[in-house]
């Protein structure tokens, strides 16, 4: 039988969450985020649960939302399955330490904007690549991105979508550590190891704290979910995800 595509793992208070689909480089469908929202549920609702550990398979963190699901979608709502998975993720009360390898495109970094530790391989690549396929940012990308980093940076990665190190990621503040990717789960563990020595409510009530200046995330996901659902349905998406299929044909 296939292995699922989104694995959960409860090692005491640790879950860990692992995108598992490497032979499309971990892009997400609708039923992986569904998955995801399962998971993040159960930490929520597990009191032995302090933090999630989020993670890829193989050489890859993920290439985003999987391109086919999107070409068959017509519109998008807030109760779709990836809203509802960044919802979850935004609301997520407890730790959230994200380890990319690899690719982390589209979804695959926006989402980083919600962890609260996020430590990625020397070889990992982020992209925002919205405008390439004629499409808007998600994951109130658009309000989060230019305050952690500035309107600029954020103009430059949205407008113009190219692709960026890690190197990059740590200069703009998108991660807290780049190691070598044999020291990846040695220095998550590590990072993983120090919070557990904290009280946890106190954790938790800190990281409650720090996202109150987020307050309107939920509002700006509304709105670009709107726009996306539009971009969605244009032509030009349609062109452009079409184009990439055909150029793995030819
Ligand atoms: N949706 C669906 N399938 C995807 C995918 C996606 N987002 N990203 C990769 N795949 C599939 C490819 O179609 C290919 O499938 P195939 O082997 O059946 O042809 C397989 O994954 C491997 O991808 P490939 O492009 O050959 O790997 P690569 O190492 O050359 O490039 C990426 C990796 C991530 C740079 C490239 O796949 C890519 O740009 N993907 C699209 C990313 C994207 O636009 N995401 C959506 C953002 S909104």
């Amino acid at each position: 039988m296939a292995e699922p595509h989104i694995l959960v793992n409860k090692d005491g208070p640790i879950l860990t969450i692992r995108i598992n689909r490497p032979d499309k480089k971990n892009a997400i469908t609708n039923e992986m985020y569904d998955a995801l929202v399962g998971a993040l549920t159960l930490a929520t609702n597990d009191s032995h649960i302090i933090a999630v550990k989020l993670e890829g398979t193989g050489d890859c963190f993920t290439a985003g939302n999987d391109l086919a699901d999107f070409l068959s979608m017509e519109e998008i709502s807030m109760n779709a399955s990836a809203p509802r998975f960044l919802k979850a993720l935004a609301s997520f009360p407890k730790i959230l330490i994200a380890v990319v390898q690899g690719v982390a495109v589209g979804i695959g970094t926006t989402m980083l904007l919600h962890g609260d530790f996020v430590v990625a391989t020397t070889d990992a690549r982020f992209q925002l690549p919205f405008i390439n396929l004629a499409l808007v940012p998600e994951a109130a990308s658009s309000l989060l991105l230019p305050a952690r980093i500035g309107y600029l940076r954020a103009a430059e990665l949205l407008l113009l979508g190219e692709s960026f190190t890690a190197e990059t990621a740590l200069y703009l503040g998108l991660v807290n550590r780049v190691v070598d990717p044999t020291e990846l789960e040695a220095c998550s563990l590590g990072i993983l190891k120090q919070l557990l020595g904290k009280d946890p409510s106190a954790l938790f009530e800190t990281k409650r704290l720090l996202k109150l200046q987020s307050i309107e995330v939920d509002g700006r996901m509304a709105e670009e979910f709107k726009a996306f659902g539009a971009r969605l349905a244009s032509p030009a998406f349609k062109t452009m995800a079409e184009a990439f299929f055909q150029s793995k044909r030819t």
